[in-house]
C-alpha cells in the first residue's frame, strides 16, 4: 500500500498538526483517508499508517477494529450497505431490513453479493431514531423505510442508479408552514 501523491501529501500535513511525540493522534484521519482510497482497509493500509505515525501495527488495528465507520474486509464496489439494529430502528423494523440484505446480497454480513456490488452490515445507532427504521448508504441516510422500499433502493443500486436518500415515506414531501 502506499498513499497517491495527493493523499500522501495531505497525511503529512495532518501529522504536523499535532505535538512533538503526539503523532500517533493522526491515526484516525490517516485510517480515514487510506480507506476511501481503497475502499476499506487492507492490514497493508493499515501497517503504512502506523509506520507513518511511529506505532505498532496492533496499536492502529485496536482503533481500526474498535469504529464500525472502518472497514476490514472488501465492501461492494457500488456500497456497502449499515442498517442501524438499535432500540428504535430494531423495535420498527430492522430485521426485516436485515432480511432483505440476506437475501438480495449475502446470507451472512461483511459477505460480498453475487456480482461483487453490494456488502451489507448491522451497525449501532446512527443517530436518526426518529425516522427508524434507517440504513446509511455511503454517505446518505434512507430513513422511513419498509422493507419493500428496502429492497427496491437495492435493486436501484445494482441498476447504477442512484435512489433518492432521506425519508422515504414522504414525511418531508409538503414545505414545514
Ligand atoms: Fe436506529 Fe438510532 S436507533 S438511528
Amino acid at each position: 500500500f502506499a498513499f497517491t501523491p495527493a493523499n500522501q501529501a495531505w497525511a503529512e500535513a495532518q501529522i504536523t498538526k499535532y505535538p512533538e511525540g503526539r503523532q500517533a493522534s493522526a491515526i484516525i484521519p490517516l485510517l480515514w483517508r487510506a480507506q476511501e482510497q481503497e475502499g476499506w482497509l487492507t492490514r497493508p493500509a493499515i501497517e503504512a499508517v502506523a509506520d507513518m505515525l511511529g506505532m505498532a501495527y496492533m496499536r492502529a488495528l485496536e482503533v481500526a477494529s474498535f469504529y464500525f465507520m472502518f472497514q476490514l474486509q472488501p465492501v461492494g464496489s457500488v456500497a456497502n450497505i449499515q442498517i442501524c439494529g438499535t432500540t428504535s430502528c430494531m423495535i420498527c423494523g430492522a430485521e426485516d431490513l436485515v432480511a432483505v440484505c440476506k437475501e438480495k446480497i449475502a446470507p451472512k454480513p461483511h459477505t460480498l453479493s453475487a456480482d461483487g456490488k453490494l456488502t451489507w452490515e448491522e451497525v449501532e445507532c446512527l443517530g436518526a431514531c426518529a425516522n427508524a427504521p434507517m440504513a446509511q448508504i455511503g454517505k446518505d441516510y434512507y430513513e422511513d423505510l419498509t422493507a419493500a422500499r428496502f429492497a427496491e433502493i437495492l435493486d436501484e443500486l445494482v441498476a447504477g442508479e442512484v435512489p433518492v436518500p432521506g425519508p422515504q415515506n414522504g414525511r418531508y414531501a409538503a414545505e414545514p408552514k
